[in-house]
């Protein structure tokens, strides 16, 4: 690439990269965007959804959406991140000021850090989760549970607000601890060995279930593409975790665009990530797939998949004390990385918008998320009954973000770049070398991905 368009990859350039502080590589890039795309997403959710959805087709279709929606919205999230060098507020409208066009597009990024934001205080309890589970399987709680005991270990859970509240609080320092170290003393030192580690305990799992004899059944549930097995809904659903699983339409992907070196290329990196994330959610399948099986267990459980039906299968097996330690360890890393990516949109926004340090940045939102997380785990338990539009707290704030925020934040996302930026600022920022590759990108942004995201958001709405 040429120095003019490596100078041109970034506006505030020489501004601020020196005061922000960067990536070191793009391989820090890749591990950092990776660690926040895997999450509870890959090894809890993707699970139980293809388990619900009948398997092989219901995964093709998901791939499908990674390609056509996911990697492209991805791609324009880390561009804009890059190019306005800014928190996500600041970067759109830095982006919107070299377009002429108006600044309320900066509406756009406060919105993404709220979202980012609200996730975070649930995202938080449902880590603690995984937090509370891995003592429990390691000392061997769940030796000999049959189903109904399994489901009221994890209702005991549940029920208890102290254990919910002192599990999700640690998940909140811990996040916010690392946050206040910066971006290479905190985000990328922790990331250099929680991820290996994620990926060396996930392929443990797997080598695990391969040894169970059932491996080659797992291998026909996902792969094998049936669909008179898959429903609309389930298309949609596929739909609606290509958004979540990716981190996108949240400012996660903006605030760590922002960090990324000049020069590296976009399209490469957003590709890998997408793949590295594909790829565990597939490894995740494969790891729990073999176990459920092997117990005669039901692949469409639900939810509760990992957290009621797994149990049952680590209290049966050999070694499952280790086995079941190192899954809900796994769980918890991929969960906390995930946390990571989540504050960062807010601490950046915080101290950029109001000039304060990142320490009071996360003193304030630690104290915010901390307040607010407590209404996810009361409506376990004191507040189960309270309800709005028939919804509890936490259920209330998940649809909130994940079926109003996400779906409207990521629409937008895509026409502010495809609409409203020029065509020669995108091409230049994203730095794609071929002519070709740029063109079936640009119209994929300006025309699928958008008509995709409203079908998602209206079926999420119940319109069809
Ligand atoms: N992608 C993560 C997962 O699969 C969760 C996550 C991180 C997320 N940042 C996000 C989800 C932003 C939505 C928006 O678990």
């Amino acid at each position: 690439m040429s120095q003019d368009s490596i100078a041109a990859t970034s506006l505030a350039g020489s501004r601020n990269d020196g005061k922000r502080g960067l990536w070191s590589s793009r391989w820090a890039f890749i591990l950092a965007a990776t660690g926040s795309a895997v999450g509870l997403g890959n090894i809890w959710k993707f699970p139980y959804i293809t388990g619900e959805n009948g398997g092989g087709a219901f995964v093709l279709v998901y791939l499908a959406c990674i390609l056509v929606i996911g990697i492209p919205l991805l791609m324009a999230e880390v561009m804009i991140g890059r190019r306005g060098r800014a928190n996500p507020e600041g970067a759109i409208a830095a982006m919107a000021r070299e377009a002429g066009a108006s600044q309320h597009w900066r509406w756009l990024g406060t919105l993404a850090v709220i979202c980012g934001f609200l996730i975070l205080s649930f995202y938080a309890v449902v880590a603690g989760w995984a937090l509370a589970y891995t003592p429990a399987a390691a000392s061997g709680a769940f030796a000999g549970l049959d189903g109904e005991a399994s489901g009221a270990l994890f209702g005991a859970l549940l029920a208890n607000p102290w254990k919910l509240a002192g599990y999700g609080t640690l998940v909140l320092v811990l996040t916010l601890g690392i946050v206040a170290c910066g971006v290479r003393d905190g985000l990328e030192r922790s990331l250099r060995f929680l991820m290996p580690g994620l990926f060396v305990l996930l392929l443990i799992l797997v080598g695990y279930a391969a040894t169970t004899g059932h491996f080659m059944q797992a291998v026909h549930f996902l792969f094998d593409a049936d669909f008179s097995k898959l429903s609309g809904t389930g298309v949609l659903v596929a739909l609606g975790h290509a958004f979540f699983t990716l981190s996108l339409a949240s400012g996660a992907m903006m605030a760590y665009g922002s960090y990324l070196p000049a020069g590296t290329s976009i399209a490469k990196t957003s590709i890998m990530v997408a793949i590295a994330d594909t790829g565990v959610a597939l490894l995740a399948g494969l790891a729990i797939f073999p176990l459920v099986f092997a117990n005669g267990l039901e692949p469409g459980a639900g939810p509760g998949l990992i957290f009621v039906t797994l149990p049952i299968a680590f209290g049966q097996m050999p070694l499952g004390q280790v086995v079941g330690g190192l899954f809900f360890i796994m769980l918890a890393i991929a969960a906390l990385t995930s946390a990571i990516s989540l504050s960062e949109p807010t601490i950046a926004w915080l101290s950029e918008k109001f000039g304060i340090s990142r320490l009071k940045a996360v003193l304030c939102s630690g104290a915010a998320l901390w307040l607010l997380s407590l209404g996810t785990v009361f409506s376990f338990n004191a507040w189960s009954e309270v309800t709005l539009f028939g919804k509890t707290f936490f259920d209330s704030l998940d649809f909130l973000t994940t079926n109003l925020m996400m779906p409207l934040g990521g629409l937008a996302t895509v026409l502010f770049t495809g609409w409203v930026l020029s065509r020669k600022t995108v091409q230049e920022s994203l730095g794609i070398d071929q002519p070709q590759l740029f063109n079936l990108w640009w119209q994929l942004l300006r025309f699928i991905t958008p008509v995709a995201i409203l079908v998602v958001f209206l079926h999420s709405l119940g319109v069809f």
